[in-house]
């Protein structure tokens, strides 16, 4: 009998498997930091990254198309940002206090990003979108915030409806009801969007991850984001965009940029830091007037947004910053990036038509996205796309880590601006023996 694909996942990974029963006895939920990072019968414990490798604790070795949940346009460890933080380290990590390093990140964010006129440094995405949504209210004098089904915000309760399919159950539980009540959740379509600004005048602002859910795991329909921005105006609510994910990603001036949409506010984390924690709010003046400090104390008690945060805009992470902003300015990274998932992309498709499997490879940017099941994703929406046999997922994931290539997630990935056409070809290679693997198990077909 050949190896299975579980098989080969466990003889290859004997030190990840020793260290899961210790990991398991100190955390909750399957010994991961994080629900994304949970995986059967154990996950694999990453020793140390480099560009667009990354190495576990048995000494494997991954091209990587997971890059620190999509922080790393620049790979792992780039050579700027390590040295940024050397350099940054011996001179303290925190002051309670402005530090120059921070004036410099704040102006390259406003630089870069179109309706960045001003910008507030958080500590990581979910913060951010957090925080976007309580300047809405403030601004608006408003309390709902509508958001669609399955994208994706952080893990915060006002995040939780709406993100995980039943939509009108939350994600999670613990989340007070009022925090339910105050969000809208409503499939992505215009038509729903207008029905619902027009019957309810309490709606403050509307949330979006503009890629479509999970960073385009459920693309949005042509025109949906023009639409958003037009109904918004229309019914004086704000526009966010989520761009956590897309920004600094799908151009050095985000999403927004690449496609010239000019939202209220917007959300950013992960590349914004350079690849550690941190995000930020940025968006228009008169907005983000809302959290202006006047001395007046009737004001500063009772019309204005309250923001603290101890490692906001710390200097190691405004120094990683920097570093990374500068280099991601020019758009190189991403134009590599872009080209290296278009040549992963359709490399992929190949494989999958010449083996006769029933999927599909789709994604927008320096994204991919594989369905397995049909050979095309038209006309499906979030709970199919989003929900393919976990026996697939697994069993996918599994049989690329064993032959040397890692995803972010479900089975979907990114690419940074530091992988070559080698890498692309190299991994193709494993695709390719994941997919023959996983028809010989019959997991595909
Ligand atoms: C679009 C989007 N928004 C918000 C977040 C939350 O960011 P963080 O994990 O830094 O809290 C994420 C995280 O992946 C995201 O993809």
């Amino acid at each position: 009998m050949p190896e299975t694909i579980m098989e080969a996942y466990i003889r290859k990974n004997p030190k990840s498997a020793e260290l899961y029963p210790k990991f398991q006895e100190l955390f909750p939920s399957g010994g991961a930091g994080h629900d994304g990072y949970v995986a059967s019968p154990f996950p694999i414990s990453i020793a140390r990254g480099q560009g667009p490798r990354k190495w576990d604790v048995d000494g494997n070795e991954y091209i990587d198309f997971g890059l620190g949940s999509a922080s790393l346009l620049l790979g792992h460890s780039h050579p700027a940002v390590v040295d940024a933080l050397t350099k940054a380290a011996p001179l303290g990590s925190h002051f309670g206090a402005p530090v120059e390093s921070m004036l410099e990140w704040g102006e390259r964010v406003h630089n870069l990003i179109p309706c960045a006129d001003k910008v507030r440094f958080v500590a990581s995405g979910a913060e951010s979108t957090m925080l976007s949504m309580r300047i809405a209210r403030a601004y608006t004098g408003k309390e709902k915030i509508i958001r669609w089904e399955s994208h994706y915000h952080g893990w915060h309760d006002y995040a939780m409806p709406g993100n995980l399919p039943p939509f009108d159950s939350p994600a999670s539980i613990g989340i007070p009801q009022g925090a339910v009540d105050s969000v809208v959740v409503l499939p992505p379509d215009l038509d729903s969007l207008e029905r619902t600004l027009a019957a309810d005048n309490n709606i403050a602002g509307v949330i979006t991850e503009g890629s479509g859910a999970s960073y385009g795991t459920v693309p949005l329909s042509p025109g949906f984001l023009e639409g958003v921005r037009r109904l918004t105006r229309q019914y004086n609510v704000l526009m966010i965009l989520d761009e956590v994910i897309t920004g600094f990603r799908w151009s050095p001036g985000g999403l927004q940029q690449r496609i010239g949409i000019d939202p209220d506010l917007c959300t950013l984390a992960k590349i914004l830091t350079g690849g550690l924690p941190g995000g930020a709010v940025a968006g228009r003046d008169d907005i983000m007037q809302v959290m202006v400090q006047t001395g007046d104390r009737q004001h500063d008690r009772h019309q204005r947004v309250l923001h603290g945060g101890t490692f906001n805009a710390n200097p190691y992470c405004a120094a990683t910053g920097n570093a990374a902003l500068e280099i991601v300015a020019s758009g190189e990274m991403q134009d590599t990036a872009d080209r290296m998932a278009d040549r992963l992309r359709v490399g992929l498709q190949e494989i999958l038509d010449r083996s006769e499997v029933a999927a599909c490879v789709y994604g927008d940017a320096s994204t991919f996205h594989v369905y397995f099941g049909n050979r095309s994703i038209e006309g499906m929406d979030a709970n199919t796309l989003k929900n393919a046999p976990p026996a697939i997922q697994t069993a996918f994931r599994q049989a690329l880590q064993v032959r040397g290539v890692d995803l972010m997630s479900r089975t979907s990935g990114v690419l940074s601006g530091v992988h070559t056409e080698d890498d692309i070809d190299t991994a193709l290679g494993a695709f390719d023996g994941a997919i023959q693997a996983m028809l010989e198990e019959g997991i595909a077909s």
